[in-house]
């Protein structure tokens, strides 16, 4: 196989990933590009519904998400953590306590992502299983304008840390600490059982294998909640 591998010269490569992993799989592109010149690739980004719409379709060679779906016939795998965090203005009266309650959590008002979303439908669990409603005070389809609402002070919100990765000296905004939290999830690559993968989407298979665990736990070190140690927070 490795020295079929050799022989990927030129070909075109699919990618969909969820919107967490716009930040990870683009460097991971990046090098295998370095290594295999000649593959045309494309990259989509987009949620979780719509990434198992494109699967259903096919319109992809190879997917990531967040939470694995639970009726299709599909190969996957998980190959890194994926946590999730609570985010809040830095100058919020919850930013100084430790040890929040979920309860206590609920009362605030809350950014939520759109449906179809799976960072969406990881929080909405987490608080239905404590039977908790939240307070939806604003929905947005970016994680990125969250962030940015989240800053100016409009509500707190739930993200996976990877969309902090280039924000880890934003002074604007805080961690929460709340029971619970981070919660751990991973994410997985994915494709459909009955699909034949190219000789191209196989190698790139392979380097997302050998190289996003290296890539990753540098990558990973000095996210919020990663490791999952409450007293990483700052
Ligand atoms: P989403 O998925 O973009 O559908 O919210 C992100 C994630 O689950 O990490």
């Amino acid at each position: 196989l490795v020295s079929d591998m050799k022989g990927v010269k030129a070909g075109k490569l699919r990618v969909a990933v969820i919107t967490t992993a716009k930040y990870f799989v683009p460097r991971l592109l990046g090098l295998f590009c370095q290594r295999y010149p000649g593959i045309d690739v494309s990259l989509k980004v987009t949620n979780r519904e719509r990434i198992l719409q494109r699967m259903a379709d096919n319109q992809d060679d190879i997917y990531v998400l967040g939470t694995p779906p639970e009726n299709m016939d599909i190969q996957i795998e998980p190959f890194l953590e994926n946590p999730l965090v609570v985010l809040a203005a830095s100058s919020h009266p919850l930013a100084k306590e430790k040890n929040i309650s979920p309860q206590r959590l609920a009362e605030e008002p809350f950014l939520m992502r759109e449906p179809g979303s799976g960072i969406r439908l990881s929080t909405e669990q987490f608080f239905a299983e404590r039977g908790l409603q939240l307070k939806v005070r604003m929905e947005l389809g970016s994680n990125e304008a969250i962030k940015q609402a989240v800053a100016s002070g409009l509500g707190i919100a739930v993200l996976s840390a990877h969309t902090l990765a280039l924000d880890r000296n934003s002074d604007e905004l805080a961690y929460l600490d709340v029971q619970g939290f981070p919660i751990r999830r991973n994410w997985y690559w994915a494709y459909p059982k009955d699909k034949q993968l190219s000789v191209v989407a196989q190698a790139f298979l392979k380097f997302l294998h050998e190289e996003s665990k290296q890539i990753g736990e540098k990558y990973l070190q000095g996210l919020p909640g990663f490791p999952a140690q409450k007293d990483d927070k700052k």
